[in-house]
């Protein structure tokens, strides 16, 4: 075993990095609550999708989104960016629609190569039941609905909901057709005044970066409302 994966080392550079990042977060945003944030983390230890920054931003969006919010997310994978979205709710009728084939179905090549290493070490095609047990370990089963489903045949089967949902994070499928696919997709489903984001802006998925900066351009979005490591998060 890797020496940065001996349990006691994972666990002090867990404590650095997380008092280091909550030291300046709990300054920015005294308000929010952060001991929440890092239980999920402290949960999430080996995580290696987002940064503590990505991770406060949505724990961050999802603790400004109203009371019983209706917050949607494509591509959860093992569901830890869905956690810290459930963890910034408030409300008893505060949901997570959590789209993804559970299967790391995706277009992108680089993807693919990466899911597939990942699924063979696993010894499973899906990444369903672990998504399950994480919201279940937190104390956040209510609050999941997952929608296993390619992205563009759920924004159809859920489309009831068009013009309701306050929050959507968009992590999925990371080529530029599928990106771009996703946003005019799902875009419509945010409430006017609601919040669209994107993870992997400005990384080295560029595809998700062009169809972005495209989208921007062509004035889907209103305004943007912040930006932390590679998300980028828009109000509609
Ligand atoms: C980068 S992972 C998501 C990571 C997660 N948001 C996090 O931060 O913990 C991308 C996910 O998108 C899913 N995905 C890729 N293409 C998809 C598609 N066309 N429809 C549904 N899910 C898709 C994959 O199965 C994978 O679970």
């Amino acid at each position: 075993m890797a020496f940065k994966h001996w349990p006691i080392v994972r666990d002090l550079r867990f404590a650095q990095k997380a008092g280091r990042y909550l030291r300046g977060a709990r300054k920015r945003r005294p308000d929010l609550n952060w001991a929440e944030f890092r239980r999920v983390a402290q949960h999430f230890k080996v995580d290696d999708m987002g940064s503590f920054p990505e991770r406060g931003y949505l724990f961050q969006l999802a603790s400004d989104a109203p009371a019983d919010a209706q917050v949607l997310e494509v591509g959860s994978w093992m569901g830890a960016s869905t956690c810290f979205l459930a963890a910034g709710l408030k409300g008893p009728a505060a949901r997570i629609y959590a789209v993804d084939n559970f299967q790391g179905l995706s277009t992108c090549g680089e993807d693919a190569a990466w899911y597939n290493r990942h699924f063979q070490k696993l010894g499973a095609n899906s990444t369903l039941e672990i998504f399950r047990q994480n919201f279940s370990d937190l104390g956040f089963a209510l609050r999941a609905e997952p929608v296993v489903s390619d992205s563009l045949a759920a924004a159809q089967k859920l489309a009831a909901l068009r013009g309701t949902i306050d929050l959507i994070f968009i992590d999925g499928d990371h080529s530029y057709d599928a990106c771009k696919a996703d946003i005019i997709a799902w875009a419509p489903f945010v409430k006017r005044g609601g919040v669209i984001a994107f993870h992997d802006f400005g990384s080295r998925a560029d595809g998700v970066t062009r169809a972005i900066f495209e989208e921007t351009k062509a004035g889907r979005f209103a305004e943007i409302v912040g930006v932390a490591g590679t998300i980028i998060a828009f109000r509609m």
